[in-house]
């Protein structure tokens, strides 16, 4: 394999989708072939998938909404991520398998060995080259959230955003629990800082795996 991947992790709001859209413009001023995608989603079957865990009118058990964000993952891995590795690309992924952990494990209460199990049928041995985890308070990301969605008419919460604070905050711990079991592969960055600061912490982690 020849690419590289590189996975965003970090509560909602923590400024994944704006950091990973400067970080593809900067690599690929580089040169680089860059595929930018998310989860659950990236491919069709994993935007139909997307609708229905995100559908607020869904009332869903915990283990059903671990099934289907891991069967969302591995047709994701199988049609997008791995041949565009395959091809040499670098692939900048919006939550990927860490999420599963942090969510469902810490923040629903799912056992995180079982997770683990399901995460390796969806992943296989796919391991991220680095993933980066945007920390920010809960509390802060559900704001910025909010003043967004204020901004676009008739857009409302989906139903992670709805959870209650506290389970956002099991999430949070969650991420940097997960992160000190492996300190080569996950780079944790305060995301409360501006953007532009938080953008030159990005890219010194990206710019490592690139060394
Ligand atoms: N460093 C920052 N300081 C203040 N506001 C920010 C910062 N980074 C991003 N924002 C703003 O916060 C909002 C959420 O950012 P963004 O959509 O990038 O987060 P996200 O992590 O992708 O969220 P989600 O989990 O909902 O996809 C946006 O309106 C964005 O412009
Ligand atoms: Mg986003």
């Amino acid at each position: 394999m020849t690419g590289k991947f590189i996975t965003f992790e970090g509560p909602d709001g923590a400024g994944k989708t704006t950091q990973m859209k400067r970080a593809a413009q900067a690599l690929q001023e580089k040169g680089y072939e860059v595929i930018l995608t998310r989860e659950p989603g990236g491919t069709e079957i994993g935007e139909s998938i997307r609708s229905i865990l995100l559908d607020p009118q869904n009332r869903m058990s915990h283990r059903t909404e671990a099934l289907l964000y891991a069967a969302a993952r591995a047709q994701h891995v199988e049609e997008l991520i791995l041949p565009a590795l395959q091809a040499g690309k670098v692939v900048l992924c919006d939550r990927f398998a860490d999420s599963t952990l942090a969510y469902q494990g810490y923040g629903r209460g799912i056992n995180l060995n079982l997770l683990n199990i399901v995460n390796s049928l969806a992943i296989g041995s796919l391991k991220p080259d680095l993933t980066i985890i945007l920390d920010l308070d809960p509390q802060v990301g559900l704001n910025r959230i909010r003043n967004k969605r204020l901004a676009v008419a008739g857009e409302t919460e989906d139903r992670i955003e709805m959870e209650k604070v506290e389970f956002h905050q099991r999430v949070r711990e969650g991420f940097l629990s997960i992160a000190l079991q492996d300190p080569g592969r996950y780079k944790i960055i305060a995301a409360g800082m501006d953007e532009d600061k938080v953008f030159e912490k990005v890219m010194a982690c990206i710019n490592g795996v690139f060394s």
